[in-house]
């Protein structure tokens, strides 16, 4: 197949397995992440080729959608041998999709350009408005209330038991959102992080200035 085939045939079937998906996983996600890699590997001349692959497949070997992340990665190898992707250029894309998730921010610096481009998509797609859409929509399928006052944050909260519980919405900029900005890997990433970031300040204020009732009477 042609890399243009390949591409094709990969969003087919990706979007035929997450269409129906409500935990930010959705197809459009997926799109959104996609068109952002496009834009930063042109900017940073990276293998567009791999960057739009990685970002088309990365998220159905997602530990959330597969019961575990091995089965996930296998899922991916599968794909890219139906697809006949060149020895390489798979090796390169499991790469990428194996290395590239925040895991509480543990994982080491992804090693290669193409991985810094496809990591850097995904995370702008987690910040700003969309990424405060994403938010809710993740803690509704969860199950989470949007804030609770008596549950703050707590930076000593290990990833494995802030994925486990269900801790509120917002405690989800503190944990992660809010330090995406700065784990930027490319210049043009950092560079469209920063409106993103600070609009998920904004909203934060707003937030808490609507729950505190700032501007009312008191009852
Ligand atoms: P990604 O597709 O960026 O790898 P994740 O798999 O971590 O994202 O999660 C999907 C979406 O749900 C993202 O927008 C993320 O910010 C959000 N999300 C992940 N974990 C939580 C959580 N505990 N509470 C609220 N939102 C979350
Ligand atoms: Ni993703």
């Amino acid at each position: 197949m042609t890399k243009e085939r390949i591409l094709l045939k990969a969003a087919e079937d990706v979007r035929r397995e997450l269409e129906s998906d409500s935990s930010g996983h959705d197809w459009w996600h997926i799109v959104r992440v996609t068109r952002i890699a496009r834009y930063i590997a042109r900017q940073e001349q990276a293998d567009a080729f791999v960057c739009e692959l990685a970002a088309l497949l990365h998220d159905i070997a997602d530990e959330k959608l597969n019961p575990t992340a091995e089965a996930g990665m296998a899922k991916v190898r599968e794909r890219l041998a139906e697809y006949e992707v060149d020895e390489s250029d798979a090796a390169h894309v499991m790469e990428i999709i194996g290395t590239m998730s925040y895991k509480g921010g543990h994982n080491p610096p992804v090693r290669t350009k193409e991985a810094q481009v496809v990591q850097d998509a995904d995370r702008i797609d987690a910040l700003g408005a969309i990424g405060i859409a994403r938010t809710f929509a993740y803690a509704g399928w969860k199950g989470s209330v949007i804030y609770d006052p008596m549950q703050p944050y707590r930076e000593t909260m290990t990833h494995e038991e802030y994925r486990k519980g269900s801790s509120p919405a917002i405690n989800h900029f503190y944990e992660k959102l809010l330090k995406l900005s700065g784990l930027m890997n490319t210049e043009t990433g950092k560079r469209m992080a920063v409106a993103r970031h600070k609009y998920m300040e904004a909203f934060l204020e707003q937030f808490y200035s609507e729950w505190d009732g700032l501007g009312m009477e008191p009852l």
